[in-house]
């Protein structure tokens, strides 16, 4: 069982887009049960949300469903997950000071980084502030990342 954490900073767009792409991804390669997943925020404003209605529209014109609760991530969290992806900069540089010990800070890598596709931006942007298209752009960026991820779980390169 691989544990995965999906980390930004309100846990209502692009963490759990990722967890609900994710698990939809591992589901349709009937590999479900070889993952615990969960998103969190380094934020704690939204914690208790359900995922922000724009992400839900995008997610469900996917056919993706999202049943996340929004959660704040702290440093405990890092003995429950084997990996910790941050979806941009800010969170990948606040995870590492979050982290408690060099093994925690060993599991925080960028979601981007699993992306055959991506170039040297590891950045999933922030969509809150923006529009509808926005939220498509990233959700295909996550989702493309994370057939990345689910490929190099199985192969475990
Ligand atoms: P997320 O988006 O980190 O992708 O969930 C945001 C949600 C809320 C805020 C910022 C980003 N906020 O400032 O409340």
């Amino acid at each position: 069982m691989t544990r995965i954490c999906f980390v930004c900073l309100g846990n209502i767009c692009r963490s759990p887009l990722a967890e609900g792409i994710f698990n939809h991804l591992a589901a349709q390669a009937g590999r479900g049960p070889e993952f615990h997943v969960e998103s969190a925020g380094l934020g704690s404003w939204h914690v208790g949300e359900a995922p922000d209605s724009r992400a839900q529209r995008v997610a469900q014109a996917h056919g993706v469903a999202l049943d996340s609760r929004a959660q704040q991530f702290r440093a405990k969290d890092f003995e429950r997950f084997d990996l910790v992806l941050a979806l941009d900069d800010d969170i990948y540089g606040g995870l590492l000071e979050l982290a408690p010990s060099p093994a925690a800070r060993a599991k925080v890598r960028y979601l981007r980084d699993y992306d055959p596709l991506a170039g040297p931006d590891r950045e999933v942007p922030d969509p809150y502030y923006g529009n509808q298209r926005l939220f498509e752009h990233v959700y295909a960026l996550i989702e493309s990342a994370c057939r990345g991820l689910l490929d190099e779980l199985s192969t475990g390169r």
